[in-house]
């Protein structure tokens, strides 16, 4: 590890090591107006939401860090106390990017970025046509952290009115395929947050047995990794011996008609994805049969088929 305190470094060097660190980061899509009724517009990704009760959002329109002076945004929130927070997909990142370019306090950035502004209901700022959710806002507190270059302004908004594209949503919640989301990471890299979503289960309300709680045997083995021991960690029981036995004699019952058995077997369910018949397959092999089971047990975390991994790994702990 490297190891440093900010005071030893230069403020970009603590920038940098910021930017790669807290990422990938959500980035606010800032519609403010001046006092003389000029849009302003500008991307933010020092940026998250903190409660939903009221709902609080944050960013940091920062001290520029080249001569310490004050945004237009944040002069802006100072002055009107509003502003709309839109979200940022995929299809609008490099107008949004455009956006960024410092224009002149009394240039409109939706002309320069040629994004579309439409009336808000409640606060004076325009919304953004093009982003399918959007976020009225009044602004409650600005916290200041220092007077140099780079030193944060923290806006605390509450939002008032929240605007959502109803095609964003799948079952009740915003798709995230669907919203397509770009996020901000070190330098000039980006996240498409729709190319690496996953689904994880969440151990929200159950009593989960915990990581120190399951056998050692699986702890201790080579062939899982810390995720799959954290998916047994999130159980919230472990069969018994006498469900494991029986579970796998109807596995050893099973007759396996697709494919001959013996290795060739194992590999072709395992290009399959099919971890039972792999382990039907295992079971029948003598040699490295133990890796192969323990192979079948990973294909059926995978498939967050718990059960099925539970009672075959316990299995490989009973076997002489
Ligand atoms: C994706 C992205 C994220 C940004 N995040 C921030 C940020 O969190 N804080 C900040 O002060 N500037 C940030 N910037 C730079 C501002 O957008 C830029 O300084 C802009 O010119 C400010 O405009 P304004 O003076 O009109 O407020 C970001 C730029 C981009 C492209």
């Amino acid at each position: 590890m490297l190891h440093y305190e900010p005071k030893d470094l230069t403020v970009p060097e603590v920038h940098r090591l910021l930017l790669g660190g807290v990422a990938p980061r959500p980035i606010a899509l800032v519609s403010t107006i001046s006092k003389d009724g000029i849009n302003n517009l500008s991307p933010f990704s020092f940026f998250n939401a903190f409660g939903a009760n009221p709902p609080i959002v944050a960013f940091s329109p920062s001290r520029r860090g080249r001569d310490a002076t004050l945004k237009d945004t944040y002069n802006n929130l100072v002055t009107t106390k509003e502003c709309i927070i839109q979200a940022v997909t995929h299809s609008m990142v490099e107008q949004v990017s455009l956006a960024s370019a410092e224009f002149p306090p009394d240039y409109d950035e939706f002309i320069k970025s040629g994004l579309t502004p439409i009336n808000s209901d409640i606060v004076k700022p325009k919304r953004v046509k093009e982003s399918p959710f959007q976020m009225e806002c009044k602004v409650l507190e600005i916290k200041s952290f220092g007077e140099g270059g780079a030193s944060a302004n923290l806006a605390i908004c509450q939002v008032l009115k929240f605007h959502v594209a109803e095609d964003l949503f799948t079952k009740g919640i915003i798709d995230p395929v669907k919203i397509d989301l770009v996020a901000r990471m070190s330098g000039s890299f980006y996240s498409r947050a729709a190319d690496g979503v996953f689904i994880l289960e969440q151990p929200v309300g159950k009593k989960c047995i915990g990581y120190d709680q399951v056998p050692l045997h699986i702890r201790q083995s080579e062939i899982y990794s810390a995720n799959d021991l954290g998916k047994f960690g999130n159980s919230e029981a472990i069969p018994n011996e006498s469900e494991v036995n029986e579970f796998i004699k109807k596995i050893k019952e099973e007759k396996l008609e697709q494919f001959e058995s013996g290795y060739d077997a194992f590999l072709r369910y395992q290009s399959l994805n099919d971890y039972s018949r792999m382990l039907k397959a295992a079971l029948e092999l003598s040699e490295t049969q133990k890796i192969n089971i323990q192979l079948s047990v990973k294909c059926a975390l995978q498939n967050n088929d718990i059960d099925f991994a539970w009672k075959t790994a316990l299995f490989v702990g009973m076997m002489k």
